[in-house]
């Protein structure tokens, strides 16, 4: 029997590593191609590529860098506009503040917590570039209005897919339906590189700018000669092969990640003021997170239920400020959706790892202090 006062913590997420990781980043060691060039570059961008439905992917040190990337792959700097949600990690945000350009900050929408799309033409100015939709929590954005706007306008589209791997859109994975994708393999990430990011696109010559512009816009044909300034955004082949033996199992660990949300949902379905993370009849969640509101029916506040968890052993997180609350983007603005979101909503643990019997001893901590509805 197990002894209560043992019981393992439960962190928020924890990668599974317990594939071919190993063996190849020890395959690196061992043949000494250890920095940014070697084999499991290349194929990881492939397999990554190929996985999104992309033709290109270009590997970067992180999701952030990605992102940067892509807007100065587009030719984003000073003086342009780029509409974000203001319910997103602050990288989406920072990435653009980069280049100079300045973020338009949008609201969320009920159904999905995503960027509303009917918030987008008041946000279009003169200056505006681009629209970063951000898969949030795994949940992919209502796609096809945001593209008829970016169409009608002239504007780009960046998908923000650091948290959606695998999510889809009308049967369509994320990450190829605007102009570029970007992912992150941060270790909490659907999978993971340790650090390390992503650009998916579909389009030769800025696959191709992307990949000079990542290695300090050197010419593919003139060794050392630069033709703009670029960056060292390169990831290295120790990292791509971690990501290659991730790269095998990710529809394992999506299916996993599905099932478990599965769980949860069948068990939390029955407490009071407990309102359970979306899925559109048109979208694939892939539940980077499992996210819950805490309502106010439930006569427990966000906080207090966090605390108690933790008591118990059991991580949470809640969900991002709204960028125009925190002060390197605060406006004396309401976005309403978004600050009852990010008031009511947690992160719960979310591991491919979980087991039932986890997600049985969270969600009966839970109703220590919500009851259920009978
Ligand atoms: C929505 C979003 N965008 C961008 C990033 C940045 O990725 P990274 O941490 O790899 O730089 C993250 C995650 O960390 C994220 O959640």
């Amino acid at each position: 029997m197990e002894d209560k006062g043992m019981e393992r913590f439960i962190p928020v997420y924890e990668p599974d590593l317990s594939g071919n990781e190993l063996r190849y980043v020890t395959d690196c060691v061992q043949t000494s191609w250890i920095s940014s060039i070697g084999e499991y570059v290349g194929r990881f961008e492939q397999e990554f590529a190929r996985f999104c439905d992309a033709r290109y992917g270009i590997a970067t040190s992180n999701g952030t860098t990605a992102l940067h990337l892509a807007l100065v792959t587009l030719g984003i700097g000073a003086g342009d506009e780029v509409i974000v949600p203001t319910l997103t990690f602050i990288a989406t945000t920072n990435a653009v503040t980069y280049t100079g350009a300045r973020p338009v900050l949008v609201d969320s929408e009920p159904q999905t917590w995503n960027l509303d799309p009917a918030r987008l033409e008041e946000s279009i100015t003169p200056r505006t570039k681009a629209i970063i939709p951000v898969h949030v929590y795994g949940h992919p954005v209502d796609m096809d209005p945001v593209l008829e706007v970016a169409r009608h306008y002239g504007l780009y589209v960046i998908e923000d897919a650091a948290e959606a791997h695998g999510a889809e859109y009308k049967g369509r994975k994320v990450g190829a339906l605007g102009d570029i994708g970007c992912f992150s393999f941060y270790g909490n990430k659907i999978i993971t590189t340790g650090e390390g990011g992503m650009l998916v696109s579909d389009d030769a010559q800025l696959a191709e700018r992307a990949a000079a512009l990542r290695d300090h816009a050197m010419s593919p044909e003139k060794r050392y000669w630069h033709f703009d300034v670029g960056y060292n955004y390169r990831l290295t082949n120790l990292q791509a092969a971690v990501g290659v033996a991730q790269m095998e199992r990710i529809h394992e660990l999506i299916a996993v990640k599905r099932r478990n949300a599965h769980y949860y949902n069948d068990l939390l379905r029955e407490v009071r003021g407990i309102t359970l993370p979306p899925e559109a009849s048109w979208a694939k969640n892939v539940y980077w997170m499992y996210s819950i509101l805490v309502e106010d029916s439930s006569g427990v506040g966000r906080d207090e239920l966090a605390a108690h968890l933790k008591e118990r052993g059991i991580d949470s997180r809640p969900f991002f400020h709204p960028l125009h609350t925190m002060p390197p983007y605060r406006q004396d603005i309401s976005l309403p959706v978004a600050e009852s979101l990010a008031r009511k909503g947690l992160n719960l643990p979310s591991s491919a790892i979980l087991q039932e019997r986890d997600i049985e001893r969270i969600v009966g901590a839970i109703k220590e202090l919500v009851t259920p509805v009978y």
